[in-house]
């Protein structure tokens, strides 16, 4: 900067980014031709054992082959993945390699685990290298990634557009990730037809993921009010900002009118299915770009301290607590304590969200009576008590919240330790 310029101390810049998008039915059975356009001859396709025998991962090989392009299928990925799961993917990436581009299959699990290996065998270095601090050394990604084509099969996490790779770290019982734009997928194919599949109680707990990123990045602080940061002190999450707040408000609007459809009917009726794939994937345009705060960071030591809850469909074979159902339990006390920093946000996103919903006497209640509706009605679990919490266990789950100090950061109205202890002691039950 010259000597004579303004030195600025509120920040005045926001920045927003996405991949392109091939969405529709039908828009999976492309993947060939667009693989065709980056010049690959092999790829690696990347899904969980769950889709892989739905047979979307093979439909895709078979699509592939029509283009010249050799692939095989890595079905190896683990259900909300962990550090020793991504490792052991990147191991075989990097074993069978190499590869000149990606196709990720399934929900936010397959996606961020090919986001990863993408990383991995693109440059030098270690998962730990390149997690967010304090976990790890957040190292920047030294140089452009290979092609990665995401193709969710779920409705919800919205990662196909996002820059983020979440992941536990089974050692500390936390969870953390890595966030960098060139994690961002090379092209979004979102094809609804794929979510016809989905069973009624992973529908509900997924599309409450998109009611949070929705609802959080909405009501998350805005971006001048953060200080100004310099050029290379940026990160992907900025605040709620003019644009984000446009896809979260249409993603809040598709909620409105499909959710409750989808789990009920989602078996034929592919509006709702579209309805909730384009919900996810502009909630993601936004949340991506804004960031998340207290629901998501309350999810973290909720989904990584579960003792026996196996939720029903999903995989069997181990406790635990799905990220959609995660974020989601504490979010009504969540958004009671957000409420006086941005009243107005809140009410605009209860009325999204429950257009007919009845006028609560205290705005503050509109939100929360919304969520819990929705809740009850789709049958998440009743609070943190539902899956297997009690108001004994709340001290033992604040310090994993706390630890996400760059998430509560983004709460206009940052939380103390005893604002969360609240937050979840009221989150026991929710109704
Ligand atoms: N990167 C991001 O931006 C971001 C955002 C939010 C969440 N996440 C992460 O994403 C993960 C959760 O992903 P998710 O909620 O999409 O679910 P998921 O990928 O964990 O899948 C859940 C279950 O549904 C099954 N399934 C998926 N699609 C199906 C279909 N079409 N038909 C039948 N079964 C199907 C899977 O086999 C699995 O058993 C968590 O690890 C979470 O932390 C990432
Ligand atoms: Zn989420």
């Amino acid at each position: 900067m010259s000597d004579d310029a303004v030195e600025l101390t509120e920040e005045t810049i926001f920045t927003w980014g996405a991949p392109p998008l091939k969405f529709g039915a039908g828009a999976a059975d492309e993947i060939g031709f667009e693989m065709s356009g980056h010049g690959v001859g092999r790829v690696l396709i990347i899904t969980d054992p769950g889709i892989s025998a739905l047979g979307y991962p093979q439909r895709i090989a078979d699509n592939l082959r029509r283009y010249d392009i050799e692939s095989e299928i890595f079905d190896g990925v683990h259900v909300e993945p962990t550090d020793d799961s991504m490792n052991k993917a990147t191991e075989y990436a990097r074993v069978q390699g190499p590869w000149d581009g990606f196709v990720a299959v399934g929900g936010g699990s397959a996606i961020d685990t090919a986001k990863a290996i993408n990383l991995l065998t693109s440059h030098p270095g270690e998962l730990m290298d390149y997690i967010n601090k304090p976990i790890g050394k957040a190292k920047v990604p030294p140089g452009q990634l290979k092609p990665l084509i995401a193709v969710p099969t779920t409705a919800g996490t919205g990662s196909e557009s996002t820059a983020m790779c979440v992941l536990d770290i089974l050692s500390m019982k936390v969870k953390s990730g890595i966030s960098h734009w060139r994690l961002r997928p090379t092209l979004a194919v979102v094809d609804p037809l794929l979510t016809m599949s989905l069973p009624p109680e992973v529908t509900a707990a997924s599309g409450m993921d998109i009611v949070c990123h929705a609802v959080e990045s909405y009501t998350a602080r805005y971006y001048t009010s953060f200080d100004r940061k310099k050029a290379e002190e940026r990160v992907t999450y900025c605040g709620s900002n003019p644009v984000s707040d446009l896809w979260c408000e249409k993603a809040m609007g598709l909620l409105a009118q499909s959710f409750r459809t989808a789990v009920f009917e989602g078996k034929d009726n592919v509006e709702a299915r579209s309805n909730m794939m384009m919900a996810a994937t502009f909630a993601g345009m936004g949340f991506g770009n804004s960031g998340v705060h207290i629901p998501h960071a309350n999810a973290y030591p909720i989904a990584g301290m579960v003792r026996d809850y196996r939720p029903t469909g999903y995989p069997q074979d181990e406790p635990m607590v799905p990220h959609g159902q995660s974020v989601s339990l504490t979010a009504p006390e969540a958004f009671r304590f957000s409420f006086e920093s941005a009243p107005e946000r809140h009410l605009r996103a209860a009325q999204l969200l429950g257009p007919d919903a009845e006028k609560a006497n205290d705005p503050k209640e509109q939100l929360p009576s919304v969520l819990t509706r929705l809740m009850r009605d789709i049958d998440i679990p009743n609070g943190i008590g539902g899956v297997g919490y009690t108001e004994a266990d709340v001290p033992d789950l604040v310090p994993g919240t706390m630890k996400q100090q760059r998430l509560l950061a983004t709460c206009p109205r940052t939380p103390t330790e005893d604002d969360i202890a609240s937050i979840l002691t009221h989150s026991v039950e929710n109704w």
